[in-house]
């Protein structure tokens, strides 16, 4: 099977007017991937070329999807006519004649590789048409596959059932497999003579059963084919690709704690052996090594984590924050835009934001880098082995040197030469017997006030 050729057609025209949204619904993400994305990267996988069909929305949605599947071809469709007519917007590329074409809706989001191959093995095996179907309680919506001695004639959209016929509880998944050979033949019959005169990619299989072509059904299950039509379905999706995620984020050594409460994004990294408490949240573009402890209620996006790490509880870690090996950052932290060296420590209710944190440096409780005036961004440099007294503010730019020390109640706004101490306070002033002396005025005067 390997060595047929194969074209996928990703269809991804439709307004989704069920979406009730200004955003293509496309463009509405799963795992923080839009969700015609899964299917790209599925259709990679299971080894066939791409061609995207897009029309609503369309050059956010080519942008969007170029760079997840550079060598795609991209078609317009202007008109939405239909998913047949979707599907031969892409006709160039159908016609350079591939053994297998399959078409997937763009909004069938889980979709996964295997039950694509397997579709194709159906075709290998000797099918023209291979349908892939699903059983559901709730059939409303999908199309019902009409059997007729154990075969299946043809696919009966919701609108054109009649009422036995919606009672069928056996659907029409998003993925359809055809010949390739003869795939314009067949699309190019289809005609719009239904209840929404659209051109209907689902009538290839009564015009493929008339002709007396093998068309045959498998079954997937509903986890793998559900459309995605609304916002329920949108979150009905998310939940089960997240399942599947922290799944198998488990079976390659990570330790979720409690993980329905861990929410992960596609491109979440983690090696074996970290361990990660309940509530965390991986928003896109984390990599995390091995053996790393992420606390409870932890936030994570755009951030890179070294061996060993201990991050949280109530840790935000925002894009650009770059932590070394055994770095702490502790509670009600927040770090942005930052390389924190090797052994670093950021304890508590602290912001690090456009920083260099030097190897060992400690932070103390409540530093804050003032790192914006308002109109732009400016660094804080902190040395190796430097210590940051409790409460200072630096002000940015601002470099503290190696091995210097800050006295706490600081702010910064000089430069800190290498091992020197600063103080950025005022200088404490102690009056003996004087607090006696207040607390018998005040009291006097509330007294004769009374
Ligand atoms: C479709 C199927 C239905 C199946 C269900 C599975 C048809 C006629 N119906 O219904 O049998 O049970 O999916 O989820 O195929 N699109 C275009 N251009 C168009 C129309 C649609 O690109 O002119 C795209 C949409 O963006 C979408 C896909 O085709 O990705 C399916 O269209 P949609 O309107 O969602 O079809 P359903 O009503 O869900
Ligand atoms: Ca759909």
């Amino acid at each position: 099977m390997t060595d047929r050729s194969c074209l996928c057609v990703i269809l991804a025209a439709g307004e989704g007017t069920r979406m009730r949204s200004e955003r293509p619904k496309m463009l509405h993400a799963i795992g923080g991937l839009p969700m015609a994305g899964h299917v790209v990267l599925a259709a990679q996988q299971a080894g066939c070329d791409i061609a995207m069909v897009t029309g609503h929305g369309g050059d956010e949605v080519d942008a969007a999807m170029r760079p997840l599947a550079p060598k795609a071809e991209f078609f317009r469709q202007h008109d939405r006519l239909g998913t047949a007519h979707a599907v031969l917007m892409a006709r160039e590329a159908i016609a350079r004649g591939y053994d297998d074409l399959l078409v997937v809706f763009g909004d069938a989001t889980l979709i996964e590789p295997s039950v694509l191959r397997s579709a194709r093995g159906g075709l290998a095996a000797g099918a023209d048409v291979v349908i892939v179907g699903f059983r559901t309680p709730e059939p409303t919506g999908y199309g019902r596959l009409i059997e007729k001695d154990g075969r299946i004639v043809a696919i009966r959209e919701e609108r054109d059932c009649t009422d036995e016929e919606r009672l069928i509880t056996y659907c029409n998944g998003g993925l359809t497999a055809i010949s390739g050979a003869r795939a314009l033949e067949l699309l190019d019959r289809i005609g719009n003579d239904n209840a929404k005169r659209e051109f209907y990619l689902t009538d290839i299989v009564e015009i493929a059963h008339a002709e007396g072509l093998v068309v045959v059904a498998t079954e997937a299950p509903f986890e793998s084919v559900l459309g995605v039509n609304n916002r329920a379905e949108l979150a009905a999706a998310e939940r089960i690709w997240q399942q599947r995620r922290r799944r198998a984020m488990m079976l390659s050594g990570v330790t979720l704690v409690d993980p329905e409460t861990v929410h992960f994004s596609h491109d979440t990294e983690i090696g074996p052996d970290t361990h990660v408490e309940p509530n965390v949240v991986f928003g896109p573009g984390v990599r995390i090594a091995g053996g790393v402890t992420i606390r409870a209620f932890s936030h994570l996006a755009g951030t890179s984590i070294a061996e060993g790490a201990e991050i949280g509880p109530f840790a935000r870690l925002r894009p650009g924050a770059k932590l070394g090996e055994s770095v702490k950052v502790g509670n009600f932290c927040e770090v942005k835009n930052a390389d924190v060296a090797s052994g670093a420590k950021i304890n508590h209710l602290t912001y690090v934001g456009d920083a260099v944190i030097g190897s060992r440096a400690n932070l103390g409780a409540g530093t804050i880098t003032c790192n914006y005036d308002g109109f732009g961004k400016h660094l804080t440099q902190i040395g190796a082995g430097a210590f940051v007294g409790s409460n200072s503010s630096l002000v940015a730019p601002v470099k503290i040197g190696a091995g210097a020390y800050v006295a706490s109640g600081s702010t910064i706004t000089d430069n800190v030469p290498d091992d020197a101490l600063a103080f950025g306070r005022a200088r404490q002033e102690t009056k003996e017997g004087r607090a006696k002396v207040l607390r018998d005025r005040l009291s006097g005067a509330k007294a004769k006030a009374g």
